[in-house]
């Protein structure tokens, strides 16, 4: 069975302060409650070894937002998975739409990327999605194709079930205009049957895809109850710890209710 993931993307939020202000009543709200989702909170590198310190032993994961593809070296201002690993994190964020777009990230880079993370024992959250103008022009699966192919290329089926999938329609991100769980889960059943197709069908099966773009508590439930919507990467509504909390109960419901 595929696991159902909550992740929060704080993106360039929140300083050492403002992360034990979020992070510690957010342990306490969850501690002992045994859930089925898993939480992942991916703050800001300067946060992550606070985080980190907060969170052991709670259940809760740490992931980055990024990473570069090399081990170490003279590449000034970047952050290697080894010291993602040192800081314990389990997942990184990578090609996010944003990275895409300001960062001039491509689909080969991120595939680099994401090699990398898996040598070093990360799961990448793996960004895909189409603009909103690849949308009106009907090209949405043919844009989500190319990325899918692109940034998978070359894993072996056993690195690639540590690989999951956000489907973020570039639309939807910070904009408060979520896709309909009809469009969330028309894409990302047209990304698991691709999938199916480039690797195998249990590869398929047991891949997490999350949804992101404009995840709210009052509309995640409906978006993460459809069959193909495995979790959430979240953004402005994983800011504040009830909105977080929030997101995770629907998460844990719509879990349950696809486990019966
Ligand atoms: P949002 O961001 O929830 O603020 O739309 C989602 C994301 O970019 O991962």
């Amino acid at each position: 069975m595929r696991k159902m993931i909550i992740a929060g993307n704080w993106k360039m939020n929140k300083d050492i302060k403002e992360t034990f202000e979020f992070l510690l009543p957010l342990k306490n709200n969850l501690i002992g409650q045994n859930l089925s989702v898993e939480v992942v909170v991916c703050p800001p590198f300067t946060s992550l070894f606070v985080a980190f310190e907060i969170l052991k032993e709670t259940g809760i994961k740490l992931g980055a937002q990024n990473m570069f593809y090399e081990v170490e070296g003279a590449f000034t201002g970047e952050i290697s998975p080894k010291m993602l690993k040192s800081v314990k994190c389990e997942y990184v964020i990578l090609g996010h739409s944003e990275r895409r777009r300001y960062f001039g990230e491509t689909d080969e880079f991120v595939n680099r990327k994401v090699k990398r993370a898996i040598e070093f024992d990360l799961k990448p959250i793996v960004c895909v999605g189409e603009t909103l103008e690849e949308r009106e022009r009907g090209d949405t699966f043919k844009v989500l194709e190319k990325q899918v192919r692109g940034v998978l290329d070359g894993l072996t089926y056993d690195e690639m079930s540590k690989v999951v999938i956000a489907y973020e329609p570039v639309w939807a991100i910070g904009t408060g205009r979520n896709a309909t769980p009809e469009q969330a889960q028309e894409a990302q059943k047209f990304i698991r049957e691709l999938v199916a197709g480039l690797f195998n069908r249990d590869v398929a099966l047991n891949l997490t895809i999350q949804y992101g773009g404009s995840v709210t508590p009052e509309n995640a439930y409906s978006l993460l109850s459809q069959p193909d919507v495995d979790g959430a990467l979240v953004g402005g509504a994983s800011l504040k710890v009830d909105s977080f909390l929030k997101i995770i109960k629907a998460g844990e419901t719509a879990l349950i209710e696809k486990r019966n």
